[in-house]
């Protein structure tokens, strides 16, 4: 795939950068690898249809556009790994040491940094755009209730906006370059936010204690867990256990 952020899109005031970028996408109007940014968004999107929260020029919120992407359904989780170890390796290279909590939400300790959403065009079964839109905390100090956190908390300085912006954009191309190497399974495995530990899940049968061990070839999560009592007695579940999005919860 080739190179992101050779054209760079400033905007003021959007509703969401992503739903901008899919706009001019749909119209023919951009081309691959442009980066759309916004210093305020009025209605940023999270993920599962969450807002995304973010102080008016205090952090980076962009959208990046992926064109010609042709890279089957089945094998969607590579972007997955791609942008989170693009924010992970920006991260780095500020003197952060972030985990990503799977699938994409990227952590410092138990704080969350950034927040990815990726929305597909699909053809068929072959995705043929791509928009990653990524929210980036960086110079906000203050949020709220919210167990959040930016690079300046971090270190306790204030950071260039495009500093952190073109760091990424070089993080990412690199990473893209090595689209199809092991290098970005292990590195996305050995990132992962409660790996190894024994921590409490929720999944559609309930609270459960299990240990992550890490993600499937299609990207499901894979907790093992104990046996655990069903009404119907002490029944033996298959384990190690995979789960999509959406059905399992990170408790404690
Ligand atoms: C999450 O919930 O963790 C995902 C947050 C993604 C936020 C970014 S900000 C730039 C881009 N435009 C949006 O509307 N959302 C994404």
């Amino acid at each position: 795939m080739e190179e992101i952020g050779r054209s760079i899109i400033r905007l003021e005031s959007v509703d969401s950068t992503n739903n901008y970028t899919a706009n001019r996408a749909r119209e023919n109007d951009l081309r691959h690898g442009a980066v759309i940014l916004a210093v305020e968004q009025t209605r940023g999107k999270g993920q599962l249809g969450a807002y995304w929260q973010s102080d008016a020029g205090a952090n980076l919120t962009f959208s990046v556009f992926l064109n010609n992407v042709n890279l089957s359904v089945q094998r969607q989780f590579v972007l997955t790994k791609i942008v989170s170890l693009s924010l992970t390796d920006t991260l780095a290279s500020f003197g952060i040491q972030a985990k990503i909590k799977w699938p994409n939400d990227i952590y410092v300790g138990d704080r969350k940094i950034a927040g990815v959403l990726i929305e597909n065009v699909i053809q068929g079964k072959t995705i043929t755009r791509t928009i990653v839109g990524i929210g980036l905390n960086v110079n906000q100090r203050d949020f709220g209730k919210l167990s959040a956190t930016s690079i300046s908390s971090e270190k306790e300085q204030h950071f260039a906006l495009d500093d952190v912006l073109f760091s990424f954009i070089s993080n990412f191309n690199a990473r893209i370059k090595s689209m199809s190497q092991p290098s970005l399974d292990q590195d996305y495995h050995n990132l992962l936010y409660w790996l190894d530990e024994k921590r409490q899940f929720e999944d559609s049968e309930g609270v459960f204690e299990g240990v992550i061990k890490g993600i499937s070839e299609l990207g499901m999560l894979v907790v093992e867990s104990e046996l655990r009592d069903t009404s119907a007695g002490s029944e033996q579940r298959p384990q190690p256990s995979q789960y999509h999005l959406k059905e399992i919860k990170f408790v404690n």
